[in-house]
């Protein structure tokens, strides 16, 4: 069964899964050129490339791997004439729990990135380009490679592409295997062939010292396609379709206990949690009531049912804001999250009923989270696998008083102690789910 259903919800507004979403659509150039396939791209070498970032920034198009960085800005940060060569690395790693929308747009629309992908490049005289791409998706590297020749052979990358002057070439290259590849700069060290470290920021910012120590942009697979509707549909109306901080849509994976997991797109900022849930997915299974969501992928922090958030700020419209928000009726957009104390991510959600027990989800993520540590730093190396003992030694009936009170220390000293956010992600879900569920922690302590 396809992961994107058959008819869009009223709700959804598709444009990466427009293409995908039509019957018989495949992922071969004719289909897509069919489509209006390459047709940005030869827009593109119209344009001066300052105009391309321009249009980008315009669009508020902020990146889809999970923190968020305004993409135009980022492409800004490389200067086009400094000599040096230049690389867009994608970051094709998905590895995140929950998210599961980059492999499906690599298995059902290559070209959809590629032309993404030779846009960035020639916005950014990047001459050299590699998508990584998660070894545990053999097939989608398969897909990719032979895409890449397909638009190779019709011109749209390669040397002079589309007869602009320009040239270049794309590499696939196969993960190594571990979530940790999936940070920008663990993934640069891993594609220069060594283990995945992520390196110190500062100095070692992508943009300034990134693959081979030159200028890099890592981008994720789908903030790359959206580049290329930018340019189709204008940044004005890409911008118009989101909240002012974030523009255009975004694809949210949906899991867990609801009627109709899968993959849907929205604009940003076009449904609250209470829709997503309970009209786009169907609702709950039958007779069940809702008891959590964690809205941003497995590292983000987790939101109980029933909780009233006092919001004072910005909105997602832009408005000042002061009042009572009912979880259910939180706006599933970068701000609003950021407001509540979590966060949009990786936009994977991941939705709990009362059947759960907090203490065993807790111990999935803690597992997942010891598993992949990297090791480089001793809070996350042996913080990660102690917080996992504890809450599977809590689940296995052996809880002692003091565990809730030992487990938060643990989390309070990882956090903001380890050179990548790896620190953050094995740290909030633990932080966050003894906050939101004391009761079932204390009574595990007590087993
Ligand atoms: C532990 C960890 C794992 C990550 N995994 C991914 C990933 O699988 N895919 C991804 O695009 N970004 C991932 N990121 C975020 C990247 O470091 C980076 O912010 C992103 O690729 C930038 O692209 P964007 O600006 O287009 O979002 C991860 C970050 C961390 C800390």
């Amino acid at each position: 069964m396809s992961a994107l259903h058959p008819t869009p919800h009223p709700k959804e507004r598709r444009i990466i899964f427009e293409n995908i979403s039509k019957p018989g659509y495949a992922a071969d150039i004719d289909t897509y050129i069919a489509n209006g396939g390459y047709e940005s791209l030869k827009k593109a070498v119209t344009m001066k490339p300052s105009e391309i970032i321009d249009a980008v920034k315009a669009a508020n198009l902020r990146g889809r791997g999970g923190a968020g960085f305004p993409c135009g800005t980022k492409w800004s940060f490389i200067k086009y004439d400094d000599g040096k060569p230049h690389y867009i690395v994608v970051n094709g790693d998905e590895s995140e729990p929950g998210t599961f929308k980059d492999r499906y747009i690599l298995h059902q629309d290559p070209h959809q990135l590629i032309e993404g992908l030779a846009i960035s490049a020639f916005a950014t005289n990047t001459r050299l380009a590699y998508i990584y791409i998660r070894c545990e998706f053999p097939h989608a590297a398969k897909i990719v490679w032979k895409a890449i020749q397909e638009a190779k052979a019709r011109g749209f990358i390669g040397k002079n592409l589309l007869g602009s002057g320009f040239d270049l070439d794309i590499y696939v290259h196969q993960g190594a295997g571990a979530y940790i590849c999936g940070e920008e700069t663990a993934l640069l060290e891993s594609l220069e062939g060594k283990r995945a470290y992520p390196r110190i920021k500062p100095p070692y910012f992508p943009a300034v010292l990134g693959l081979y120590m030159k200028p890099t942009i890592v981008n994720n697979v789908e903030t790359l396609c959206h580049v290329k509707h930018i340019l189709r549909i204008g940044a004005a109306e890409y911008a118009r379709m989101g909240t002012p901080g974030d523009g255009g849509t975004r694809t949210m994976c949906v899991s867990g206990d609801v009627m109709r997991p899968g993959i849907y797109e929205f604009p940003c900022g076009a449904v609250t949690i209470r829709e997503l849930i309970f009209d786009v997915c169907g609702g709950l299974k039958p007779g069940r009531t809702l008891k959590a969501v964690i809205p941003g992928g497995s590292s983000a922090k987790i939101m109980r049912a029933g909780e009233v958030y006092k919001i004072k700020g910005k909105g997602p419209d832009g408005t000042m804001v002061d009042k009572d928000l009912p979880m259910l009726d939180v706006v599933m957009d970068a701000s609003t999250l950021q407001s509540v104390g979590t966060m949009m991510g990786s936009a994977g959600v991941m939705v709990l009923d009362d059947s759960r027990d907090m203490v065993w989800a807790l111990n999935n993520l803690n597992q997942f989270y010891a598993h992949e540590s990297c090791g480089q730093c001793t809070p996350c190396r042996e913080g990660s696998l102690w917080m996992s003992k504890m809450t599977t030694r809590m689940l296995d009936g052996g809880g002692r008083d003091k565990d809730p009170k030992t487990l938060q220390d643990i989390a309070n000293n990882i956090a903001g102690r380890t050179i990548c956010a790896f620190g953050e992600a094995c740290s909030w879900p633990t932080q966050s789910f003894l906050a939101k569920f004391p009761e079932e922690f204390e009574k595990a302590a007590r087993s």
